[in-house]
């Protein structure tokens, strides 16, 4: 595991920036225009199970923008779209939503052969994802999480955690995360405050004191070089959505240059 590390700390050529996952956004068209900008782009997040395309499908059916993938043609569509991730100069990074772990397997496979990291989605809060157990209730729920890692783990590639915190309370958190503390190699952490329009930088010290030996994404509301290095305090990288939404990544190039 910690050969795994070093070599995801090894090959991002000093960056710090992480482009996070936005479902119906990041695909390999989109990540391939940042060139040598970020240290992992992440695909996804993509449904790779019957079970949540047609979760996904009533998502985008109330308007919010979803991949919606036709399974039969997943594989390649996975292989041609980390290509293009690619060509940002980046390590690339799959964030994925299943339910049943046996049908997404194969999906896994492509993946692992393919990314450099699966990203396993704990994060995500619509209803129709939640409902299944799945998103942020695989924090909750760590024996389901735990069966899902046994099997990603025969995969022999990182595996990441993008979780989000105060939907459970951080030290129920920090005991479930313990229980599937050897599958993964990284936690990409949502440090979502609920109420405030800025990061829970406490909380991720608390975490990120804990998992040391883990490779530590930090995100929410990163939008200016201040605010990243900042939150560089405890994590070993910043990830950005809707800043690179909104255009505000000028401040990346500078940011690069400090490292
Ligand atoms: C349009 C949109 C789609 C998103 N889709 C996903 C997703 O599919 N998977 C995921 O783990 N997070 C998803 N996120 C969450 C982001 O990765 C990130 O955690 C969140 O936006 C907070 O970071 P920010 O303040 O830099 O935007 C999405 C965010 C946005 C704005």
């Amino acid at each position: 595991m910690a050969d795994k590390i070093n070599k995801i700390l090894e090959m991002n050529n000093s960056k710090k920036v992480v482009l996070a996952p936005m479902a119906g956004i990041t695909d390999g068209e989109f990540c391939k225009q940042f060139k040598n900008m970020f240290a992992i782009t992440t695909l996804g997040g993509y449904n790779i199970d019957l079970t949540t395309y047609k979760a996904g499908l009533k998502i985008e059916q109330r308007g919010r923008k979803e991949f919606l993938i036709d399974l039969n043609n997943f594989n390649e569509y996975i292989v041609d779209q980390i290509k293009k991730a690619r060509e940002s100069n980046s390590l690339v990074s799959v964030n994925v939503r299943f339910f049943d772990i046996e049908e997404a397997y194969g999906r896994l496979e492509v993946i692992a052969k393919h990314a450099d990291i699966v990203e396993v989605n704990c994060h995500c809060r619509q209803r129709e994802i939640t409902s299944l157990g799945l998103g942020q209730e695989l924090m909750r729920d760590v024996k389901r999480l735990e069966r899902f890692l046994e099997e990603i783990g025969s995969l022999n590639v990182p595996i990441f955690l993008k979780i989000r915190l105060n939907y459970i309370p951080i030290d129920k958190l920090i005991k479930n995360l313990d229980v599937v503390k050897d599958y993964f190699t990284g936690l990409h952490v949502d440090c979502f405050y609920p109420g405030k329009p800025y990061a829970d930088l406490s909380s991720l010290k608390i975490l990120s004191d804990h998992f040391k030996d883990k490779v530590i994404i930090g995100n929410n509301s990163v939008d200016s070089l201040e605010k990243a290095l900042e939150m560089l305090k405890y994590a070993d990288f910043v990830s950005v959505a809707r800043a690179v939404l909104n255009g505000k990544i000028d401040w990346i190039k500078e940011f690069n240059k400090m490292f």
